[in-house]
């Protein structure tokens, strides 16, 4: 459903003291290879700054990889849905791209729209719902992300927190069959954290016989084990593990079991409980 191969990327290097990648750029992704399969739920997980926005943008064609010295054959390859995100027909990324709902880190909203009409013009341009439908759907998401009072505020009107959720509902609003989600509750209290957890949850399982393939991107390590089993974890541009996060962190190299572990250790102990921690892991850490 969504197929990273040795992806790259390189920034052109403005601020000296970065991290330089040759040529004079940063590199910020350095391979990045890996595969979601249809109605696969799915944690990136990672350090700040350690590349996970930059990946979805590239899986969803809004930022091309590097590509080599001549200028036409990518390095790697990006493929969303069978088609080849950056070679593939225009008409074959458009139709793609309408299966796809995306949140991003920053909201980004129309801002000269209300958020009524950012809503709308999600649903009108990429599902066939009436008209009726459609206000259905907007007051409910609306109401879901506790933002009902908002419908006929601007953008600039609402906090960063508050346009965040907006982004979400915009994102569920089209009931993609690929749905990814850039740090969908940072910075947001545990309970509304929480309720979009779960509204991105139902949105997985309300699409019987065509599962949705859903991607979170969080540097929060709770956030990232609660949303779904298998946890892809990046640092400084590469993956440094893929797999069921319970094993990771019994069996991850040590880095890997250090960044799932350090968060986890100063919790309340049922509620580490109820996040299903391996048994093994309790007993090592709450005696
Ligand atoms: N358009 C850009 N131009 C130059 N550098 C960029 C650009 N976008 C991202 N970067 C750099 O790429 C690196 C990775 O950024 P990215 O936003 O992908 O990280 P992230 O893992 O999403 O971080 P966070 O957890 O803080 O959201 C950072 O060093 C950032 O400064
Ligand atoms: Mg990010």
């Amino acid at each position: 459903m969504i197929s990273l191969k040795s992806v790259k990327k390189t920034f052109p290097g403005s601020a000296s003291g970065l991290a330089s990648g040759g040529a004079g750029g940063m590199e910020v992704l350095r391979g990045i290879s890996f595969e979601l399969h249809p109605g696969e739920r799915v944690s990136l997980l990672g350090p700040g700054g350690c590349g996970k926005s930059t990946v979805l943008k590239i899986a969803v064609g809004l930022l091309p990889p590097d590509k080599l010295d001549d200028g036409e054959i990518p390095r790697g390859s990006v493929t969303l849905g069978n088609i080849d995100m950056f070679h593939g027909a225009a008409a074959d990324r458009a139709r793609v791209l309408r299966q796809v709902g995306m949140a991003f880190q920053q909201g980004a909203l129309f801002d000269f729209m209300t958020v009524r009409e950012n809503l709308l013009f999600a649903m009108e341009n990429m599902t066939t719902m009436s008209p009726a439908e459609m206000e259905g759907v907007l007051k409910g998401l609306l109401t879901g992300v506790k933002l009902g009072h908002t419908e006929s505020m601007f953008p600039y009107e609402l906090s960063g927190g508050m346009q965040r959720r907006v982004g979400i509902a915009r994102a569920l609003a089209t009931s993609p069959s690929i749905a990814i989600f850039d740090e969908p509750t940072a910075g947001l209290d545990p309970v509304t954290s929480t309720i979009i957890l779960n509204m991105i949850h139902e949105l997985g399982a309300s699409q019987a016989g065509n599962p949705r393939t859903l991607l979170v991107a969080t540097s929060n390590v709770e956030i990232a084990i609660r949303f779904a089993d298998r946890v892809i974890l990046m640092n400084e541009g590469v993956v440094i593990a893929d797999g069921p996060w319970r094993d990771l962190i019994l069996h991850g190299s040590e880095w890997v079991r250090h960044f799932l572990g350090v968060r986890l250790i100063g919790l309340d102990l049922d509620y580490a409980r109820g996040l299903n921690l391996p048994k093994e892991f309790l007993n090592a850490h709450w005696g």
